[in-house]
């Protein structure tokens, strides 16, 4: 067999236009124009990448975007008073600082010092805690842009599902099985010291791999007809090539899985859109409006 491919460049393009249609509609009717911060600290070339590419996908979905970037030797105290002054800045509607962040920074206080209305990372306590209780939170992008994925694939085949996520992170796994759990998934979370880890993920009908290895999972691990979502993005060399892979051996599991996400192109172009997503949402609670249809 060989497996579906799950487009998410293409399903981000939709959920894009999308996050468009709701900014036109807030500036018409509203005066709103959502605004994004995002601050990096360092020079981590893959982070570079990736808030370029933010940066410019706020500004094609027609909000503003601010960008930030302070030296990999700034302090905890210079990296918490940018984090202050975007909270009391009113046309910051979404912060973003990337991680990770150097070591003399202290990572969790900086997370917990975003005002959680504007964590559209969700990684504040209050947004954890939040989505583990059900309540209105801002959601992590990238289990969020998964969980669209899943839903559009598989919708009510969800329910019931043995759903195995493969790596235990705060960012994707932790979060994701909150998400399968709202989808009535039975979830396992898996990670590297799980006994039997590949007897494991064949019981899966859904797997979740975000563990940051690349090609862990192979295609002997998967059940015959499984749909497989690849977090991962993984620069190696191969052939003197520099080549981006998943966590999952696609060439194998593509033979056996009934559906995969390929890298790149699937859950990495998803969790920018879910960015933008988040923003328009944190943007119509500051402001008290009904989030608009799109
Ligand atoms: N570094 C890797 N992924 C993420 C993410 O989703 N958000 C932030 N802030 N940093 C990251």
């Amino acid at each position: 067999m060989t497996a579906t491919l799950i487009d998410g460049k293409a399903f981000a393009a939709k959920v894009r236009e999308g996050v468009a249609a709701k900014v036109a509609k807030l500036k018409a009717e509203h005066g709103i124009t959502p605004g994004l911060a995002v601050v990096l600290v360092g020079e981590d070339p893959a982070s570079q990448v990736y808030v370029r590419s933010k940066g410019k996908s706020t500004v094609e979905a027609g909000m503003e975007s601010f960008e930030f970037r302070m030296p990999d030797t700034a302090s905890h105290a210079e990296v918490l008073a940018k984090v202050e002054e975007l909270n009391a800045d009113p046309r910051v509607n979404g912060i973003l600082v990337q991680l990770p962040l150097p070591s003399q920074v202290d990572e969790n206080a900086i997370i917990n010092a975003i005002d959680p209305a504007k964590d559209v990372d969700g990684f504040h306590v209050i947004n954890t805690g939040r989505l583990s209780t059900g309540q209105d939170a801002m959601v992590p992008c990238t289990p969020l842009g998964c969980q669209m994925m899943l839903r559009d694939h598989l919708g009510k085949k969800m329910e019931g599902a043995n759903a195995v996520i493969v790596g235990r992170s705060n960012i994707v796994g932790k979060p994701m099985a909150q998400l399968l759990l709202q989808d009535n998934c039975t979830v396992t979370i898996a990670h590297s010291r799980t006994k039997d880890l590949p007897g494991v993920v064949r019981q899966a009908d859904i797997v979740i791999a975000a563990v940051g290895r690349p090609e862990m999972v192979r295609g002997d691990w998967i059940k015959p007809g499984a749909t497989v979502i690849d977090v991962g993005i993984n620069r190696i060399e191969r052939d003197g090539k520099n080549k981006l892979v998943g966590d999952v051996c696609f060439e194998e599991a593509v033979e056996v899985a009934g559906a995969i996400t390929p890298v790149p192109g699937g859950v990495g172009p998803m969790t920018i859109a879910c960015l933008l997503v988040n923003t328009v949402t944190a943007a119509c609670r500051q402001h008290g409006v009904t989030e608009p249809e799109a």
